[in-house]
């Protein structure tokens, strides 16, 4: 009986909880807009996206971080080019009239949008990808596309020689300043494939040495891993070339972080 009571007043407070720290809110339309304040989740409540700034940073950014890592750890930010002022509470990301995703200031002015005009609504995925759909459901835009400094599981990390799209990874300024960094990794182009860290997009500042069927040759935490968890996917008729790893074979999910990108973490 005692037990028993006590069980619900606890279940009776988790369910008050989210309501104290802001709204949470599963999905984006025309109709319902992100406002500062709230966050936009995935349905297993892993990720969760919203506004954020940075310590002792007048500056604020769109994220997306995993909701149960502290301290955060932002592993995508969409305006790291255009901050929006801290003090801007009514800051939103909306479904505009011309039917882009948009993040906008108090006077609607904006701060990055997804340049598609056909989006109808926008949701977090569990495994972090935050994706645009339109009125069908087909994806028009999603952030693992678009990556900031993070490589998280199932993400694609490398390029497509006939677009010319290039997932590379860019470090922040500072730990507390989102915008781009002197540091980029991505994969070269040449063969063996090899994954490389670069200073000013051009420079090599650390290599990975090439890749052997399941690893990189010359990085020793590769070696040691019991189940192997990374997979290079060369298409030579697609002219693509991915890295990727998978989903709880390694502690801890993002690859390289902030400035200090030399200490790679795989
Ligand atoms: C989000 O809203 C769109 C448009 O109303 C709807 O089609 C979709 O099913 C919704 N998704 C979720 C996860 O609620
Ligand atoms: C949208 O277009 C603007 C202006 O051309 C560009 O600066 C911005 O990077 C684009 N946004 C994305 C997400 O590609
Ligand atoms: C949205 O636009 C994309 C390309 O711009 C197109 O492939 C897709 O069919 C459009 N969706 C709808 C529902 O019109
Ligand atoms: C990178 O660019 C910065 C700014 O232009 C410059 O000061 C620095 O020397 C460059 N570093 C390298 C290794 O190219
Ligand atoms: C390469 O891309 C082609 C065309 O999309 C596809 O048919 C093929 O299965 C791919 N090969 C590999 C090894 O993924």
């Amino acid at each position: 009986m005692q037990l028993g009571s006590v069980t619900l007043i606890f279940l009776f407070i988790f369910s008050l909880l989210p309501s104290q720290y802001g709204a949470e809110v599963y999905n984006i339309t025309s109709s319902h807009p992100l406002s500062d304040g709230e966050t936009l989740v995935s349905p297993g409540l892993i990720y969760e996206l919203g506004f954020f700034s940075p310590k002792s940073s007048a500056n604020k950014y769109l994220g997306l971080w995993h909701k149960s890592i502290f301290p955060r750890k932002y592993v995508w930010v969409a305006n790291r080019d255009n901050p929006l002022a801290d003090i801007d509470t009514l800051a939103s990301l909306r479904i505009g009239s011309s039917g882009s995703l948009e993040l906008v200031d108090g006077k609607h002015s904006s701060f990055w949008s997804t340049n598609i005009s056909n989006c109808s609504s926008a949701v977090l995925l569990d495994n972090g990808n935050f994706v645009v759909k339109d009125v069908m459901g087909a994806v028009m835009w999603e952030s693992f596309n678009n990556p900031s400094d993070s490589l998280l599981p199932s993400m694609l990390m490398g390029y497509d020689r006939g677009s010319g799209k290039q997932n590379f990874l860019t470090s922040w300024k500072s730990e507390n300043d989102p915008s781009p960094g002197i540091f980029s990794a991505g994969l070269s182009a040449e063969l063996p494939a090899q994954a490389f860290i670069w200073i000013n997009g051009s420079t090599p500042h650390w290599r990975s040495g090439p890749w052997d069927k399941s690893k990189f040759i010359a990085v020793r935490s590769m070696q040691s891993q019991y189940v192997n968890p990374f997979t290079l996917v060369d298409n030579e008729t697609q002219g693509t070339r991915y890295f990727s790893f998978s989903f709880d074979k390694i502690p801890g999910d993002v690859v390289f972080a902030y400035g200090d990108i030399s200490s790679v973490n795989v």
